[in-house]
């Protein structure tokens, strides 16, 4: 059977917001003791559109940083910039190759991300599904967690896994490099070489929309978008953009369904349930009948206890770029030992 083991990744790409660090990094930290956890900086995803060479490395360090304040342990996991360890590359152009063109026209990140200009978008930005296949299966990765947004790629994993296993199900066999096909079915061979990624998207967490407009996800590529609460921002602006978060008159529910229709009201319990590691059933149990005139300063005080510790011990680590390099060497060097003998095989399968 497969070994159970996590990989993630998050782009170097400027401001983290909250969206990142509730939907993806604070639930990184617990998975630590469950099993094998690898954490990447993916500053190959990052060069998809433009970045300054002087600032992507400043991002890679500032994320890294993110990671470690957050509580991911160089000890338990692997946290490394995707750059350094070749694999990702080399895997990435195989699935290329295995990818269709109609898989990846359907991807709507890419039509959001090079909007009515794809035409001049980058063939990485295009190809950036692939790319992130290869980084969870150069280390045969069983689980991936992640936010809602990136669903639709990781289905293209599994597609991807799928169509190679397929593929090379004879040559996977007759090398005897196959792994018992944990679900079977008629169409899927009996001993496959990648795993069929989980994808892990659970909690209140996995979609945090802008505090302005309840439709539209928090983002680091929206630099118009002002309310979204970075975590470098201090506890003064922390609290003035909750309490300038878009609200509608009434108040809060006292069940999850009254949330219904109210995509504002939604997000801001969400956010509060994430924070609070509580249900949101749990929080509308407490604030249920209250006005935002109430919630919100209550959320603002919760915000601020949770994150103002963890931005300050960002900064602190993000001073100490000694030691934040060493930890990405030290990731890049274990990255590599588990890649290394994956790309071994997949030469083999196949044919070079
Ligand atoms: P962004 O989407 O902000 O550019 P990345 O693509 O680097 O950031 O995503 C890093 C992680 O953060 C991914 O797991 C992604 O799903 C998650 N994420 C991004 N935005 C949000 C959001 N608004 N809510 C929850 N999770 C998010
Ligand atoms: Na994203």
């Amino acid at each position: 059977a497969f070994q159970p083991r996590v990989f993630s990744g998050v782009q170097p790409t400027g401001n983290l917001h909250l969206g990142n660090y509730l939907g993806a990094i604070v639930r990184f930290v617990p998975l630590q003791d469950q099993m094998p956890t690898i954490f990447s900086i993916v500053d190959m995803h990052a060069i998809t559109v433009w970045q300054d060479p002087a600032e992507l490395m400043k991002q890679t360090r500032e994320v890294t940083a993110a990671y470690l304040a957050a509580g991911v342990d160089p000890k338990k996991s692997i946290i490394f910039n995707q750059s350094q360890v070749k694999e990702h590359a080399e895997l990435a152009w195989i699935f290329n190759c295995v990818a269709r063109m109609g898989w990846l026209k359907r991807m709507t990140q890419f039509k959001d991300k090079a909007g009515k200009h794809a035409e001049n978008a980058s063939v990485g930005l295009f190809a950036y599904p692939n790319l992130m296949a290869a980084d969870i299966l150069a280390y045969r990765a069983t689980h991936v967690p992640v936010g809602d947004d990136q669903k639709q790629h990781l289905e293209l994993t599994r597609d991807i896994a799928q169509k190679f296993n397929n593929d090379f199900a004879d040559r996977i066999k007759e090398l005897g490099l196959g792994v018992p096909n944990p679900e079977p079915t008629h169409e899927a061979p009996d001993e496959i070489y990648f795993p069929v990624t989980e994808p892990m998207i659970t909690g209140p967490a996995t979609r945090i929309m802008s505090l302005r407009d309840g439709n539209k996800k928090m983002s680091k590529s929206d630099p118009s978008d002002l309310s979204r609460i970075n975590l470098t921002d201090d506890q003064d602006t922390i609290a003035k953009k909750i309490k300038k978060a878009k609200t509608d008159p009434e108040a809060l529910p006292s069940e999850v369904d009254g949330l219904e229709g109210r995509a504002e009201a939604d997000n801001l319990v969400r956010i509060y349930a994430a924070l609070a590691n509580r249900t949101k059933a749990d929080v509308l149990t407490e604030f249920g009948g209250q006005q935002f005139s109430a919630f919100k300063p209550a959320l603002s005080e919760l915000a601020v206890e949770k994150l103002a510790p963890m931005t300050d011990e960002m900064r602190r680590i993000m001073d100490d770029t000694a030691s934040v390099d060493a930890v990405l060497r030290d990731g890049a060097e274990r990255a590599a030992a588990i890649a290394e003998p994956v790309l071994h095989d997949v030469r083999r399968i196949v044919g070079f």
